[in-house]
């Protein structure tokens, strides 16, 4: 499970998660910072993308320098609250794909309930990187996964902000083939199923819904 699961120890996200975590912070700004540490994340989520060399001419002379080998993409947010990471991924990536995923929790149950699923037709052609902030049970995650897997992508990451212990230990047992990057490792959960001490309700806060 260790080499499964990055956790990001930036000062930067660090920084940009202590605001997120703040319950004075309103909807814009956590909206922007969202999407921030997601566009952060990239740099380690991605690393392995493949490159290729091409020919190129600067104002100078001639050299050779380095693309992407063309590897396709595609994103999947978990609906709602993953929507506030995708904008930032495509800045990134804008030839990716976009799939949807629309999950939500049962309040009682705390089980995810699924009402949505679009993925693109290629999808068996694509990596896919899945986003959604909040790991807590890690239900939801664990069954977009197994949704996407249907499919056959050629390989998926997870993304997320906060990650709950049990999240990462329930999503590292039921997809043991999927790395997982979190901005942050947090405490435990409470007895409705909220990360401690988290950034609360991240649909709500992202889309002002409370
Ligand atoms: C939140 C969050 C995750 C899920 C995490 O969504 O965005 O999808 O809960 O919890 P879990 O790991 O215990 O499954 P929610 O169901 O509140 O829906 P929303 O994004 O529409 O608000
Ligand atoms: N979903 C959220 O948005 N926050 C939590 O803490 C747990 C699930």
């Amino acid at each position: 499970m260790e080499n499964q699961v990055t956790v990001f120890d930036h000062p930067l996200i660090q920084h940009k998660l202590t605001h997120m975590r703040d319950k004075a912070t309103g909807s814009k700004l956590f909206r922007e910072l969202t999407g921030e540490i997601a566009m952060l994340m990239c740099f380690e989520a991605m690393r392995d993308l493949p490159l290729k060399e091409i020919d190129i001419e600067t104002p100078i002379g001639t050299t050779k320098g380095k693309v992407l080998a063309g590897r396709k993409l595609a994103f999947v947010p978990i609906l709602r609250a993953g929507c506030g990471m995708l904008d930032a991924v495509l800045e990134m990536v804008p030839a990716a794909k976009v799939g949807h995923i629309g999950l939500y929790r049962d309040e009682a149950t705390h089980e995810p309930v699924e009402y949505y699923n679009k993925l693109p037709a290629d999808i068996d052609k694509r990596d896919v990187f899945v986003l959604d902030p909040m790991l807590a049970t890690g239900g939801s995650a664990v069954d977009a996964i197994s949704i996407i897997k249907k499919s056959n992508p050629k390989s998926i990451k997870f993304m997320c902000i906060v990650a709950a212990p049990q999240g990462i230990k329930a999503l590292t047992e039921a997809h043991p083939d999927v790395q997982v990057f979190c901005a942050a490792k947090d405490e435990a959960l409470n007895n409705d199923c909220y990360i401690v001490p988290g950034l609360g309700d991240a649909g709500d806060r992202i889309f002002g819904t409370k």
